[in-house]
């Protein structure tokens, strides 16, 4: 039995997302979505609130499961008997973050192998970043989000960007 390891920030989960993990459910015998740590961002989500946020978007497909970690992807890995990490790529923008990244992960554990999809061409621009952004300023964000997040998405940035204001 394959187990690969989906792992991301997911910051919150766009369709970006749901089409990657949908697809590598679809490779493999089993995906664990790995919701993780990137110290390079400053999360609006918590991990807790961005797996729950995932287990909705990811409801009904049997061979996936999310969880929550906040150490090394490779240890995730490894305790999880799973030796392939699948990354989504959107563009040349995210090829030498993810190159690093991989050969990163392929150092501390020889076994780990990155396997890259490229994003379907109608999720190229997407992020959750420009969610964020647009969910901020008022803007729609049903386009980039599942339909069954989409409120709890949207509270949570306005309960943030009212935070922010005091
Ligand atoms: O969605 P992101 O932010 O591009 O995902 C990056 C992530 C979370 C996969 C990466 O930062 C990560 O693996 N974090 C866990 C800690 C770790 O193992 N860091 C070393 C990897 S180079």
């Amino acid at each position: 039995m394959t187990t690969a390891i989906c792992p991301g920030s997911f910051d919150p989960v766009t369709y970006g997302h749901v089409d990657i993990i949908k697809r590598a459910a679809g490779m493999f015998d089993k995906v664990i979505v790995a919701v993780l740590v990137n110290v390079q961002k400053k999360p609006w989500f918590t991990i807790e609130e961005r797996t729950n946020l995932l287990k909705k978007a990811m409801a009904g497909i049997e061979n996936v499961e999310i969880v929550g970690f906040d150490g090394l992807l490779v240890d995730f890995a490894a305790t999880n008997n799973a030796n392939v990490i699948v990354k989504g790529l959107r563009a040349i923008s995210d090829f030498e973050y993810e190159f690093q990244m991989a050969l990163t992960n392929n150092k501390l554990n020889q076994d780990i192998e990155t396997v890259f999809l490229t994003t379907s061409a109608e999720n190229m621009y997407l992020s959750s970043s420009i969610v964020k952004q647009v969910g901020l300023l008022g803007g729609d964000i049903s386009p980039f989000v599942p339909e069954c997040v989409h409120d709890e998405i949207l509270l949570r940035i306005r309960q943030r960007s009212k935070q922010n204001e005091n």
